[in-house]
Order: structure tokens, then C-alpha cells, then sequence
């Protein structure tokens, strides 16, 4: 239902996003749009880029008056660190980033022509397209959060901090754990007949694709390898009451191990992801490499860099999982006008009460 595309160039002149498929009759304010990208920004462990750029969606279609018309939404964010053309040569691949694979995949012989796209830059387009997913849910009261659990090992926020601190100061890098929260969603998103329309895989896809995640668990994940079904199911209730019992009324569970999905299909509880993100590649202290013209040993390049960003990860993929869920739920209740998709909510709510 819903179709995206990003481009632009790390320090090429601007990044820009095109959005197909939502339906017309919502209100879009880019205010909403910067309100998003401007988290993507922030966080302990950025470096000096994020303070040079100040993130702006400028919207070029797809509304009017600051109504969807159903038609593509583009925007465009411009980069102020414009200086593509300017920038030198880059010899030395960083171990750990797209420089070396990317080189030899497009014959390149300058690293930069593969770092500027392989750069994370590129998902401010995509927490721009999330950010408009995102009001679309909000009409649903479905909501989506995110927050870091551990970074480098560490679980309290004093010493996450510190482990910050750490890398920093041995100009090194450290990765960590995140956790994203949906909330508020009816039972039915996605489906069981094809793999390809499994809500665990397409969440799962999303995910993976944001540069520098190298695993993700769904509700109890890893943790199903160490147990008996007896004990890790989520055993169903019905309340026949009008009066809530366990804060539900009709079909409802006491845990939620299934991360709110069965059978790849939402089961109307909180849908839990949790995913690990590497340590970032480019270190203050190069690593080892080749340098690619001399075939010589020598140690990486070494490129203005994040130490951590595992707050602003926890961003973009709650980007992620609003464009899959709001893919899903256009799917289940129809596209192109709002009130239709409303109606048709309402009437399905009513039916599976
Ligand atoms: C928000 C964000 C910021 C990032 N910043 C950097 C950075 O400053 N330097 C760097 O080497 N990698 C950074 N990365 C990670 C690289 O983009 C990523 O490791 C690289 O594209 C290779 O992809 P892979 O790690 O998935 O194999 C960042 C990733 C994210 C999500």
C-alpha cells in the first residue's frame, strides 16, 4: 500500500524523500515532520556533524492547504555540510563500514563515492517519511516509542553514560541495545497466508535495513531457546463483562512474551521489538586496512563520527515500524480517504468485540 524512496548524497545539497500511498484527508503539518527529525539529531555520543545541520523537512507535494490529496508526498531536506564536490579522496577503507564491499561491488577507486550514500544521513529521509506514518497511526491512537536499554554492557543511564564517556575519551565507539514499543493496535494487522505478508518479517526487514543493526528479537525472542512452552505461551482469557478485568474487556492475556504478534498477525497487545546495534566503524584510533592504491598496510581513514547513536537508532526505527504498521493497517482497512478508513475500523471493531 505504502511505497517510499530516499536519495541524496551525505553532503550532497539536500536528502529527499518521496511517500506513496496515504490516504488523502490528513492533516500534515511540518512542524510534526521537524519535531521527529530533530530527535533523530539528539543524544549522548553524536559528534560535531549533527550540530553543524538543523534537520527541516520542506514539503514539496502531495498536500494542500495542509491536507493529504492521496497524491506522493515529497520533501526535502537540505544539507547545510554541503561539500561533495570538495572533499578529498578517501584510500583507506574503515573495517566494520560499506567502504571496502561498496568499492569493489561499483569500481570505484574513491572510498568517498561509496561512503556518502552508505552514510546513516540518509535515514533523516526516512524518519521524515516515518514522521507522516506516524499521524496517520495517532488518528487510530496507535502510538510508537522507543528507548535505549543498554549500551556497551551496561543497563542504568549514569552508566551507560559513562561507557560513552569511555569510548570517547579511548577514541573508540560502543553499540547497544534499544527497544521499540507499539501501542494501541488493533488484532488483524498482517497475515499468516504468505510469507511476505508476515508483520514480524516486514518489521523485522524494516529494522535490519537501518545501517549498523546486526540483530533484532520480536517480545521474548532469544529468550524462547531457554524455555518450555508451559511456561513462556501466553495463556488467553475472556472477560464477558462489560467491566474491565485486567484493564480488558473480551479476549485478553496476562503476559505478552508473543511481542503482540502470532502467526504474523498483531494479536491487539503491545507489539515489543528490542534490536542491537554494532559499535560504529569509524574510530578516532584507526584500525588496521589496506590502503587500495598502494595495496600497503595502513590504518583506516578516519571521518568526523558519532561515538554512540543508539538514541537516535531508536528513532529511526520507530520511523520503521510506523511505515509497517501503517502499510498494514491501509491493507486491512482500505486506502485513498480517511472517513472510509475510519468507517471501516469502526465496523471491524464492532464485529470482533
Ligand atoms: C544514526 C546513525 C548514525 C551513524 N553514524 C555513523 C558515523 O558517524 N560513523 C560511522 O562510521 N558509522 C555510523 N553509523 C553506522 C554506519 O552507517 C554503518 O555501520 C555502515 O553504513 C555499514 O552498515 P552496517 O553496519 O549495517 O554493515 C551510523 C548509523 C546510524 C543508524
Amino acid at each position: 500500500m505504502l511505497r517510499f524512496l530516499t536519495a541524496g548524497e551525505s553532503h550532497g545539497k539536500a536528502l529527499l524523500a518521496i511517500l506513496e500511498g496515504m490516504p488523502a484527508g490528513l492533516k500534515v503539518e511540518a512542524g510534526q515532520i521537524n519535531q521527529e527529525l530533530k530527535r533523530r539529531q539528539a543524544g549522548f555520543g553524536r559528534g560535531r556533524r549533527m550540530q553543524i545541520e538543523k534537520d527541516e523537512a520542506q514539503i514539496l507535494s502531495g498536500l494542500r492547504k495542509g491536507i493529504t490529496l492521496g497524491s506522493p508526498i515529497a520533501f526535502l531536506i537540505e544539507n547545510k555540510d554541503f561539500s561533495i564536490e570538495k572533499l578529498l579522496k578517501v584510500t583507506c577503507p574503515r573495517p566494520g563500514h560499506a567502504d571496502l564491499a561498496g568499492l569493489l561491488k561499483y569500481g570505484f577507486t574513491d572510498v568517498r563515492n561509496v561512503l556518502e550514500r552508505a552514510s546513516a544521513r540518509e535515514t533523516a529521509s526516512r524518519v521524515g517519511i516515518g514522521a507522516i506514518c506516524k499521524i496517520f497511526l495517532k488518528e487510530f491512537n496507535i502510538r510508537i516509542i522507543s528507548k535505549v536499554l543498554s549500551i556497551g554492557g551496561e543497563f542504568t543511564s549514569e552508566a551507560m553514560k559513562n561507557k560513552i564517556l569511555e569510548a570517547k575519551d579511548n577514541k573508540d565507539t560502543v553499540g547497544g541495545i534499544f527497544e521499540v514499543v507499539a501501542k494501541g493496535l488493533p488484532c488483524g494487522l498482517g497475515s499468516y497466508v504468505q510469507p511476505d505478508r508476515r508483520l514480524d518479517a516486514r518489521l523485522a526487514e524494516n529494522i535490519m535495513s537501518i545501517p549498523g543493526i546486526k540483530a533484532i528479537e520480536i517480545g521474548l525472542g532469544l529468550g524462547y531457546a531457554v524455555s518450555f512452552g508451559s511456561e513462556v505461551h501466553d495463556v488467553i482469557y475472556y472477560n464477558k463483562n462489560k467491566r474491565l478485568l485486567a484493564g480488558r474487556q473480551g479476549y485478553f492475556r496476562k503476559t505478552n512474551n508473543a511481542g503482540g504478534i502470532e502467526g504474523g498477525i498483531s494479536n491487539g497487545e503491545d507489539i515489543i521489538i528490542r534490536a542491537c546495534m554494532k559499535p560504529i566503524s569509524t574510530l578516532l584510533k584507526p584500525l588496521d586496512s589496506v590502503n587500495i592504491a598502494t595495496l600497503k598496510p595502513t590504518k583506516a581513514v578516519v571521518e568526523r563520527s558519532d561515538t554512540c547513536v543508539l538514541e537516535a537508532a531508536g528513532v529511526i526505527a520507530e520511523s520503521g515500524v510506523a511505515l509497517v504498521l501503517a502499510d498494514a493497517f491501509l491493507e486491512k482497512f482500505g486506502a485513498d480517504n480517511l472517513l472510509d478508513i475510519k468507517k471501516a475500523y469502526q465496523d471491524y471493531q464492532k464485529r470482533i468485540k
